[in-house]
């Protein structure tokens, strides 16, 4: 790769990895990468465990798809069969992955205290300050995560970032041993890619973008 923009137009979700292991100093280069993202008045609001340990990888899976079936289970007389099982195997592919790095957010502080307890006084609380501020810090966790991939990718694996886990978020915390106060948000399996995704289409500049 030659430059920025190769590793960030190559960059591609990956669903399918060789059953090959990744050495830990891989595994390092990956979350430090993240652990250098911009975040919201430098909250630095993350937490990453690589799991490697299959069981927990099991357990994690199994309690994934029980989310999914108990879900559609009212639905699932209508839905054909082949929605299911491909749901399930949509919700579940990190778990073939060699290793699997669960993302969590942890309390981001804002800067500025006077500002926020004059928000307070005018009515609004810790939600409401969060949605003023663009959520800052989902977008940092977002910036973190997007650092990892690119990293991931520069050494030669994939990986998939995966939200749709997060049904299962709280279960997910209690099988990790990270309490409550860690929000879970992702899930992202790597491992070395084993096919070739798509093409994929990409919205032309001018309908994403302009210069005033
Ligand atoms: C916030 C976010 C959540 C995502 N969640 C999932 C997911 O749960 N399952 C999945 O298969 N892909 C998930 N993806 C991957 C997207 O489907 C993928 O990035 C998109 O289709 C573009 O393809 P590309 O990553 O190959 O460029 C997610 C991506 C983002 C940014």
């Amino acid at each position: 790769m030659n430059c920025f923009l190769d590793l960030a137009v190559s960059r591609r979700s990956i669903r399918k990895f060789e059953d090959k292991e990744i050495p830990v100093e891989d595994i390092e280069y990956f979350i430090k990468a993240a652990t250098y993202a911009p975040s919201g008045c430098n909250s630095q609001c993350w937490k990453f465990i690589a799991v490697k340990d299959r069981d927990i990888i099991k357990k994690i899976e199994n309690i994934v798809i029980q989310k999914v079936d108990d879900i559609l289970k009212e639905k699932a007389e209508e839905l054909p069969q082949s929605y299911l099982a491909s749901k399930r195997k949509m919700v579940s592919f990190f778990a073939k992955a060699p290793v699997v790095i669960a993302v969590f957010m942890t309390k981001a502080k804002f800067y500025d205290e006077t500002f926020i307890s004059v928000l307070k006084e005018q009515g609004h609380d810790n939600k409401s300050i969060m949605d003023i501020f663009a959520n800052y810090d989902i977008l940092s966790i977002g910036a973190a995560i997007q650092n990892m991939l690119l990293a991931i990718h520069e050494k030669g694996y994939g990986a998939c970032w995966m939200n749709e886990p997060a049904i299962a978020g709280k279960d997910i915390n209690e099988v990790l041993g990270i309490s409550l106060d860690k929000r879970f948000i992702s899930l992202i399996p790597v491992g070395i890619p084993a096919y070739t995704p798509r093409e994929k289409k990409i919205k032309s500049m001018d309908e994403v973008f302009s210069i005033v």
